[in-house]
């Protein structure tokens, strides 16, 4: 891939980001869309190999991006990163909270505490940590997206803590954006039904196609279109959206 010269275009020309979970699956597919949309890329995750290749792929294509490592359910960690972001980018405009796991499928009286706790630190603690820094840095304007799931609106079946966690990760959402609406800074959430990550397409293809014939459309995502609705929200075409779970499923949570 490379970017064409059309920055007059670009719906983020210029404008500094931090992406966490950005070393595969949809936050890569993000981050290469913010850096093509004229975004300068602080790529965070808690694989500094993998987000190391995500900015290069960025630098490839003729865009501006740098690496980092972060863990975001680790206070300090999360910190460490938004600090590292004042040095190297001067300031942040705009940050995508993506990094996420979630648990096996099962009956809850057999899940761990182990297992609970990570998912809740990773994916409801870790968006928490992170807000708070990116709303301590962002003075006066700023955009957010969170990335939660379908599963933040409806049952995931057996996926208890994923279920809990990307709920709160929904109302959080909600909480922040109104207490920010009036301070310049728009948070808002992105909900993706299946997505075909790398982690997706390594299941058999039998349970792909039963995972594409329950969504309306068909077919699972890419992680390009999960990326362009993010984008979007990020952008002053989305100014005046602000706590909303903006919802790319395909069609199932209708159906
Ligand atoms: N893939 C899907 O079908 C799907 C659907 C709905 C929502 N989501 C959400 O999208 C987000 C990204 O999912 P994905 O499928 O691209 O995942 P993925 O597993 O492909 O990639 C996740 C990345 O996050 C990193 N990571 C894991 N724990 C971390 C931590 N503690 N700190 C920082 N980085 C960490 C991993 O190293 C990895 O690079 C998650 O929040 C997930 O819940 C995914």
């Amino acid at each position: 891939m490379t970017f064409t010269d059309k920055e007059s275009h670009m719906l983020l020309n210029a404008k500094r980001a931090v992406v966490t979970g950005a070393g595969a699956g949809i936050g890569r597919a993000i981050s290469l869309s913010l850096a093509e949309e004229g975004a300068r890329v602080l790529v965070s995750d808690l694989d500094e190999g993998a987000a190391t290749r995500t900015a290069e792929l960025i630098t490839a294509a003729g865009g501006t991006a740098s690496a980092t490592v972060c863990d975001v359910a680790d206070e300090a960690s999360v910190v460490a990163l938004f600090d590292h972001a004042a040095r190297v980018l001067g300031g942040i405009d705009l940050a995508v909270n993506n990094a996420g796991i979630a648990d096996h499928p099962g009956d809850i009286v057999d899940l761990d505490v182990e297992t609970w706790d990570r998912v809740v630190s990773v994916d409801l603690r870790g968006t928490f940590l992170c807000l708070r820094e990116e709303l301590r840095r962002m003075s006066g304007s700023g955009s957010i997206v969170n990335i939660a799931s379908n599963a933040g609106l409806k049952n995931a079946p057996g996926m208890a803590a994923y279920t809990a966690a990307k709920h709160g990760v929904v109302g959080l959402t909600k909480n922040v954006a109104l207490q920010y609406a009036r301070r310049g800074i728009r948070v808002n959430a992105v909900c993706p039904g299946t997505v075909g990550t790398e982690g997706i397409r390594s299941f058999p293809a039998e349970l792909q196609q039963q995972w594409s014939d329950m969504i309306p459309m068909g077919r699972i995502a890419s992680p390009e279109e999960v990326a362009r609705s993010v984008v979007f929200l990020l952008s002053d075409q989305a100014a005046f959206v602000t706590g909303v779970p903006l919802l790319v499923d395909g069609g199932l949570m209708y159906d």
